[in-house]
Parts: C-alpha cells; structure tokens; sequence
C-alpha cells in the first residue's frame, strides 16, 4: 500500500491516534458542544503548521477576530512563527462589505460559494496548506435549504480536495446530544469526524475526544479524556 502523506494536528495524543494525523487533503469535522474546545483545537492545529512551514488559514465566523486573538495570546505560543504563514479571516467583520447594499443591511451573506472564492484567493496569495472553517453551523444557517446547502457543501469539498489543503470545519451541537453533526449532511460529506463531548457524571462533566471515523485510517474507536489548558488540548492515554 502507498505510504499516505498524514497532516499533524499538533495536539498530543490525537495525532498517535491518527496514526501520525489527518490524511493530507481529508476534511474533518470537529463536531462537539459549546466551550468543548473546537476553537482551541483549530489554532492548535494551524499553529503546528505554521511551525512545520505549512501556511494555514482560520475563517471565523462565530467570534471576532479580536476575541479569537486573546485565546492566542492566552496560549502562551510563539506568535512569531505566524508571520505570514497564519491568516485570519473575520467574517462578521467581512459579512458588512460583502454582497449588495440590500444584503448587508439584511445581516450579510457568507455562503460557501462567497467562502470558496475567498480561501482560492489565500491559497494563491500565500500558499495556504490548512483550513479552518469555524464554524460551519454558523454557515448553515445561512441557508433556508437543506437541499440546497447539500449541494453547495458537497461543491464546497470538491474544491477543498482539488486544492489538496486538509481542513477541519467545526461544528456546534447541543449539550447531551449523541449526534454528531447539525444537518445530517456533515458528517458523511466529510472524511472524518472527531467527537469532543463533555459526558454527564454525578457532580461534574467528563471531557471526552472520539475519533469516529477517519478515512484510510486503522484508529481505535474508544472515548479518551482531555484536558484544555494554556497548552491546548491535551488528550490522556485512557478513558477515566
Ligand atoms: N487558559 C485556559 N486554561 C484552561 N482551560 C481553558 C483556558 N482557556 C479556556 N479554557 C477552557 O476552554 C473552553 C473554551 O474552549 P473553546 O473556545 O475552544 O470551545 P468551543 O468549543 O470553541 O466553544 P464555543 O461554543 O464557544 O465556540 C472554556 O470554556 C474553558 O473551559
Ligand atoms: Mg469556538
């Protein structure tokens, strides 16, 4: 079999889970409920990138990217590394001068369409290896069509896999729920799935990482515990 090119995440303990990593050019879903820690996992995993060369791109849409610069800098990381190699798109910022006066003053658009072109015009700019699309809930409730957000979701990964950049899409979903997805699209769309989750207990919420299904991948399908700290996401040999 041909030795597959795999991606680090950066994280310890999901990348011995990966056997390495993501696949090079696989789409991921990191699916979990809210402060699980999708957005720690995200700049984690570009910040691995930017170290090892590779340029990555974040699209925020969920928080600004003024927010999303207090948990960098909250993460004690080399920010000096990012240089051009770590770009950062806001698009609550961008949703105010995107698409026509009529839309903006209706809130905006930022489809995946507008998003596509968007992450074309980084890849040729800077070379852009990694994505992350934080989130594609966000996304999706732009669309008033399953159907139609289908369509454009499965054109949107065409284009990411043409383009050979692995990216991680994440995804909110309600505390307690056992889906992994929103819209029941996502997750077989994708190329893999991570399922962070924070189970029930008696006095407290057990932080839990699964790795559901991963491509072209011999990984174990056992829930791990994990920890957030000023390091990122931590993952644990065994499940507590
Ligand atoms: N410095 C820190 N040390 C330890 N834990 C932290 C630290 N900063 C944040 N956390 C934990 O990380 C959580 C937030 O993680 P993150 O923002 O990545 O979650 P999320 O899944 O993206 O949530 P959201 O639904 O808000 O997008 C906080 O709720 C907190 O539990
Ligand atoms: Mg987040």
């Amino acid at each position: 079999m041909v030795e597959m090119k795999r991606i680090a995440t950066g994280v310890k303990g999901l990348d011995t889970l990966l056997d390495g990593g993501i696949p090079e050019g696989n789409i991921v879903l990191v699916s979990g409920s809210t402060g699980a820690g999708k957005t720690f996992l995200g700049l984690q995993y570009l910040y691995h990138g930017a170290l090892n060369g590779e340029p990555g791109l974040y699209i925020t849409l969920d928080e600004r990217s003024e927010n999303l610069m207090k948990v960098i800098n909250s993460m004690n990381l080399d920010t000096s590394v990012f240089d051009e190699r770590f770009q950062i798109v806001d698009g609550a910022a961008l949703r105010k001068v995107i698409g026509t006066s009529e839309e903006r003053a209706r809130g905006g658009i930022l489809d995946l369409e507008h998003l596509t072109k968007l992450i074309g015009t980084y890849i040729e700019g800077f070379g852009i290896k990694r994505v992350v699309l934080d989130s594609l809930t966000a996304v999706a409730f732009r669309y008033e069509d399953t159907a139609e957000f289908r369509f454009d979701l499965f054109r949107f990964c065409d284009y990411l896999k043409e383009q050979e950049v692995t990216t991680l899409l994440t995804v909110e979903v309600e505390e307690g729920s056992s889906a992994v997805d929103r819209f029941g699209v996502e997750s077989f769309i994708s190329d893999g799935v991570i399922v962070l989750k924070f189970e029930e207990r008696d006095y407290d919420l057990n932080p839990t990482i699964l790795v559901r299904k991963m491509r072209y991948t011999d990984h174990p399908t056992v829930r791990f515990n994990y920890t957030i700290s000023e390091k990122g996401l931590q993952v644990h040999e065994k499940y507590i």
